[in-house]
Formats: C-alpha cells, sequence, structure tokens
C-alpha cells in the first residue's frame, strides 16, 4: 500500500517504548505522526529526530502560546530538527502567529498551523473565559486572522472544514482531529466526524490517535482510516 500522508497518527504515549512499538506496527503504511506535550516532555526531542531520520515527517504539536520572541525560538527549534508542522495558538493573536510564521521562513519544509478553538469546547466553554462569540464564529474569526497573519493553515474539528476552506481558500493546510471511525464513541470530541466526512468536506489531513494507537490490530484500524467503509 502507497504510504498515505494524509493521515496523521498521533502518538499520544507516556514513554517512548510504546510510541516506537505503534511505528514498528504501522511500518511503512504511515510517514505522518504527530507528537504533543505528552511524549515530548516523556520521551524527549531525539523521537523527533529519530522519526525524521527514517523518512517520517512530523507534526510537532506545540500549542505554542507566548511571547513572540519564544514562539520564534521554538519554531526554530522545531524546524532545525525536520519538523514538518508546529501549531500555535490563534487566540494569542496576530503577533504571536507572525512571529512563529517569519520564524519558519528559514525552514523551507516546515509549516505553522494555527489552532482555532480545541475541538472540546463548546459556547459555554468560550462564554467562561469572556469570549461572547459562539464557537462557530471564533473558529472562522481566528482562521481569518491566521490567514492574514500568514499561517499556512489550521486546525480544527471535522465540522469546521467545509466554511474554513472556503474562507481559507484551495491551498491553506486544514488538519482535523476530533476523528471518529465509524460506529465508535464519540464521548471526548464535542465536534467529531469521520475521516471520510472530513477529507469529503476538504481537510488537507485528518489526525487520528487512540482510534489507531490503542487498537487490537492498529494496522487494521490504520487501513481503515485510510479507507472507511461507507457510512
Ligand atoms: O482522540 P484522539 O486520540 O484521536 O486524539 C488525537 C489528537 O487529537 C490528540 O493528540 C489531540 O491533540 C487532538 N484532540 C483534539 N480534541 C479532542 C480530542 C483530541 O484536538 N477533543
Amino acid at each position: 500500500m502507497e504510504p498515505n500522508s494524509q493521515v496523521i497518527v498521533a502518538l499520544d504515549h507516556d514513554n517512548r517504548a510504546t510510541a516506537d512499538a505503534v511505528v514498528e506496527q504501522l511500518g511503512d503504511a504511515c510517514r505522518f505522526y504527530k507528537i504533543g506535550l505528552e511524549l515530548l516532555t516523556a520521551a524527549g526531542p531525539d523521537i523527533v529526530k529519530d522519526l525524521v531520520a527514517q523518512g517520517k515527517e512530523v507534526f510537532l504539536d506545540l500549542k505554542l502560546f507566548e511571547i513572540p520572541n519564544s514562539v520564534a525560538g521554538a519554531v526554530r527549534a522545531a524546524g532545525a530538527m525536520g519538523v514538518s508542522l508546529v501549531t500555535v495558538h490563534g487566540m494569542g493573536g496576530s503577533s504571536i502567529m507572525a512571529a512563529a510564521v517569519d520564524a519558519a521562513r528559514d525552514f523551507p519544509g516546515l509549516r505553522i498551523l494555527a489552532l482555532t478553538v480545541v475541538t472540546s469546547m463548546t459556547d459555554a466553554d468560550l462564554a467562561d473565559i469572556g469570549v461572547a462569540d459562539t464557537v462557530d464564529e471564533q473558529v472562522l474569526r481566528l482562521a481569518r486572522l491566521a490567514r492574514k497573519a500568514g499561517c499556512h493553515g489550521v486546525t480544527a474539528s471535522p465540522q469546521d472544514v467545509a466554511a474554513l476552506r472556503r474562507i481559507l481558500g484551495s491551498d491553506a493546510l486544514i488538519v482535523t482531529p476530533g476523528i471518529v471511525l465509524p460506529g465508535e464513541s464519540s464521548a471526548e470530541h464535542a465536534r467529531h466526524g469521520t475521516p471520510g466526512a472530513a477529507l469529503t468536506a476538504g481537510a488537507s489531513h485528518v489526525v487520528v490517535g487512540r482510534s489507531v494507537t490503542r487498537a487490537a490490530d492498529p494496522a487494521a484500524a490504520f487501513r481503515l482510516v485510510q479507507a472507511p467503509p461507507a457510512a
């Protein structure tokens, strides 16, 4: 089977051995992995460098929200490791996003994604932090801001993809976590969708974690993500 770069597997593990085992089980079929704060903190940056050395692409989900100088430094450190994607919080505003984009210019393979609204958040969660807009409005607002700041794309829930594709145009990356396989429980994802629905709506990539990594047979689950049965 041809490796498929549209499906990114999230290695959300608290130790390197478990992550390595998943990579081993998926083999050549998967060439794109997401590493987040848990694994990066537990295992250190060597796993990023080793995956890149194996020819894998790495989405380093740092969710940066810092002063622009520190954001730029973290982006440069990611670029130096050969990372392909880094996330920055759209809620941090234009200067943070622009600093990330600027720092990425030295690394031709590196793209900056703005995180709009975490897929678990609801309108009530936004109201709690003083945001009067609905989630839908906030997602579009931050996506427009991200585009203006020069970001290469956004991360967003499957349900936001169609509207985002309309406002961001055909070249933008739209990377969607919050993926569930048909028939799976969606308790944790307030705004979830299946891989097929997300890609059909215009996502450039889907991020899937536990449905693959905690499956009895990760390789079989990965194949299901790539070619989900018709709903
Ligand atoms: O739920 P799953 O294991 O597929 O999560 C994969 C990735 O999707 C996580 O690393 C997380 O960053 C992201 N996610 C999200 N919103 C959720 C659940 C997961 O953005 N509600």
